[in-house]
């Protein structure tokens, strides 16, 4: 059950709108309010809560937000004995705008965040070779992510947010890729895929040999393993706020894949802290424990 986690650690400023503004545009918001997010953060945390000993490797600015963030990880349970702090930046910032769909509108200006250096990665070696299970996502720089996926002895997830061209030989060590639509698309050079044929001509063109696990948000997820297709669904909630979603979902895969679960069980538990994630506001607030996700799952 023990988990590493390499990824950023960001204050989300989140402003309620009535819809997003189009460029040029100035509108008014309902109102704002900060919490602690990052997707390497907010994955830690779901993992935590989901009952696994977690490790976060990341870095915060010399800051009022930097010390309370730490704060809030260890609050979790987490370790960050491995969460250095740069004297010569600040820490992670995300502004959100979140409409009355719960649909939202992310800009990251990294920080601390974009200055994760290689030599962190030296030093959280034995963590990552320990771990079960080390999860990754591209909020810090990609050196140190090829770095630290080179020294995991357990299952690499890689959660490819925001998505970039990634070299070959990383993805050769990565066991579990989870993209969205959105980041299948850019990885795969496809259009967004909208539909579940559009998904599996997306996964085709990737030609990624490990296993995939496309999350569909309300639709629940895709595994494609082997050139086996299975869908996942999700199951029915009132979504307030979808930001951290995807977060729950791999911190919940992180899980249950570091508890030896198949595949798609794991996939199915993921789903269901991802629905969780989505009926609360907040990025890290809305993260789910292992009682109501099983509670979800009871019906
Ligand atoms: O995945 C949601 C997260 O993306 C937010 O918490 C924000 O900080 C950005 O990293």
């Amino acid at each position: 059950m023990t988990v590493a986690v390499v990824g950023s650690i960001n204050q989300d400023l989140v402003v309620r709108v009535p819809r997003h503004p189009v460029p040029g545009e100035t509108i008014l918001g309902i109102d704002h309010f900060t919490v602690s997010g990052g997707k390497g953060a907010n994955q830690a945390v779901a993992a935590a809560r989901l009952g696994c000993d977690v490790t976060m490797i990341g870095r915060v600015g010399d800051d009022d937000a930097g010390r309370s963030m730490v704060a809030g990880l260890r609050a979790e349970g987490i370790d960050t004995r491995h969460v250095s702090v740069d004297a010569d930046a600040g820490s992670g910032l995300a502004v959100i705008t979140l409409d009355d769909a719960g649909e939202n509108a992310i800009v990251v200006s990294p920080g601390a965040n974009a200055r994760l250096p290689v030599n962190a990665i030296t030093a959280a070696a034995p963590v990552l070779a320990a771990a079960r299970v080390a999860l990754f996502q591209l909020e810090v720089p990609l050196p140190a992510v090829v770095a630290a996926i080179a020294e995991v002895g357990g299952v690499v997830i890689l959660n490819p947010a925001p998505a970039q061209p990634l070299p070959t030989s990383m993805l050769a060590r990565v066991g579990i890729l989870v993209p969205n639509r959105t980041e299948l698309g850019v990885l795969a050079g496809t259009d967004e895929p909208e539909t579940l044929d559009a998904v599996e001509d997306a996964l085709a063109a990737l030609g990624f040999a490990g296993r995939v696990v496309v999350t569909l948000g309300a639709d629940g997820a895709v595994i494609a393993e082997g050139g086996v297709l299975t869908h996942v669904p999700a199951p029915t909630i009132d979504p307030v706020d979808t930001t951290a979603a995807g977060d729950a979902f791999c911190g919940g895969l992180a899980d249950a894949i570091s508890r030896d679960a198949p595949l798609v069980e794991a996939v199915r538990w993921a789903v269901h802290a991802g629905a969780l994630a989505a009926t609360k506001i907040g990025a890290q607030p809305s993260l789910p424990t292992r009682d109501a996700v099983l509670s979800l799952m009871r019906g």
